[in-house]
């Protein structure tokens, strides 16, 4: 059993053929998949979707590039959205400092705004950062007390320090496409030595395809090709990735077994 804890399933690209993806993925051991809002209308959008699918969660959240969407009103409805049933976590959210994105102010704000509604509804967090490391860590540090309900580094791709530094933070480490990019040396040594029990598998589909699918459309289906690669690099068996991963997003998002 496998969990894509990051996809975006509600994309325009999977707009024909979604049920075959998710019978597909299902058949190849991807009991559950949680499909992550970006911005007001793709949260609400993804919190539908997880109403007509069994396996699939949503999360609701307004990231970097949407930061200004996060204003009083904003955050009422994500709160709102958020109430579901079927709405396992705030995210993605986090900051970006790269060209063009919002003010560094109004991101920092966005952010932590997020994560106080995230401890008020008494749930995990799932965090975007780009070129934004230093300030995330310091932030999160000033914070701690609102990661009482956990969260994950979604698309994580540093150095071994700051993924140390997240864990020492309560946070798990979201492994995705990027981990099988040949040019990812370092963060295949960071994976290495992190402890498994603090890593989840992610696709972030239909963006970021492993190699060797590279240039194919990204989807759930491709889990079991993280989890391998995965696998090798910690020299241990596919299986022992797929039990320990699931059962840290399980014990994460709060999800059930199979056929809960
Ligand atoms: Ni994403």
């Amino acid at each position: 059993m496998f969990i894509d804890t990051h996809a975006h399933l509600t994309d325009i690209l999977f707009d024909n053929d979604i049920e075959k993806v998710l019978k597909h993925s299902y058949e190849l051991g991807v009991d559950f998949v949680i499909t992550s809002g970006f911005n007001l209308s793709s949260s609400l959008k993804a919190v539908e979707f997880a109403n007509k699918y069994k396996n699939v969660f949503a999360s609701v959240g307004i990231y970097p590039e949407y930061a200004e969407e996060a204003d009083a009103l904003g955050l009422a409805k994500l709160e709102e959205m958020a109430k579901d049933g079927k709405v396992v976590a705030i995210g993605e959210i986090g900051m970006q400092f790269t060209e063009g994105a919002p003010k560094k102010e109004i991101q920092k704000k966005a952010f932590l705004m997020q994560l106080e509604l995230a401890y008020k509804l008494k749930k995990p967090v799932i965090i975007h950062c780009r070129e934004a490391i230093g300030d995330m860590i310091e932030i999160l540090n000033q914070n701690k007390n609102l990661l009482e309900f956990g969260g994950t580094m979604h698309c994580f791709s540093g150095s071994k320090e700051s993924a140390f530094q997240l864990i020492k933070l309560g946070l798990n480490i979201s492994v995705g496409g990027v981990s099988t990019f040949k040019n990812a040396q370092n963060l295949k040594e960071t994976l290495k030595v992190i402890p498994l029990d603090k890593i989840l598998l992610e696709t972030d589909c239909p963006y970021l395809t492993p190699h060797p699918f590279r240039g194919k459309r990204n989807s759930p289906e491709f889990i079991p090709t993280i989890a391998e690669n995965l696998a090798k690099l910690k020299g241990i068996s596919v299986e022992e990735v797929a039990v320990q991963t699931s059962l840290n997003a399980q014990k994460l998002f709060c999800l059930g077994g199979r056929n809960a």
